[in-house]
């Protein structure tokens, strides 16, 4: 079970390395787009982290208000995406410049918080 755990965690991280690292790629081409790899990340580390977040196996602790600024954190990003995306594809153009830092920064700060609280 420790090992299943630990797999998940491993696939949770997997998620954020996926979303941080498709918009590095945005940010360092200077292409400033939300990309389907952010939305695939973003779905991956809500899934495993749902399944984190139940306390298994028996007897762990969790530390449900940093769990919770994470899935606030996550679902802030899942709108900054989805609309990212929709306004991308009306216009052709690159998501507007402060969205786009928004969202390397929250992302970001997602990993922040998980690592040093
Ligand atoms: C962009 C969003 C997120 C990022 C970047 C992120 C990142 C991380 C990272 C790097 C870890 C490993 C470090 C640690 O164990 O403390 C972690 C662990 C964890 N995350 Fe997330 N997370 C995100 C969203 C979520 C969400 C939405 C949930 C639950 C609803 C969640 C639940 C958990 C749990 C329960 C652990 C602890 C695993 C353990 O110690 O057994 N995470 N997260």
């Amino acid at each position: 079970m420790e090992l299943l755990r630990n797999v998940v965690v491993l696939l949770h991280i997997v998620g954020f390395a996926i979303t941080f690292g498709g918009w590095a790629a945005e940010a360092l081409a200077q292409r400033f787009r939300t990309t389907r790899a952010m939305d695939y990340g973003l779905l991956l580390s809500l899934l495993t982290g749902l399944a984190l977040a139940a306390p298994w196996p028996a007897g762990i602790e969790l530390n449900y208000p940093k769990i919770g600024i994470k899935l606030v954190i996550l679902i802030v990003l899942g709108g900054l995406l989805g609309m990212g995306s929709a306004r991308q594809k009306r216009t052709g153009e690159p998501i507007p410049r402060a969205m786009f830092w928004t969202i390397g920064v929250l992302s970001f700060a997602a990993a922040a918080i998980a690592v040093v609280w």
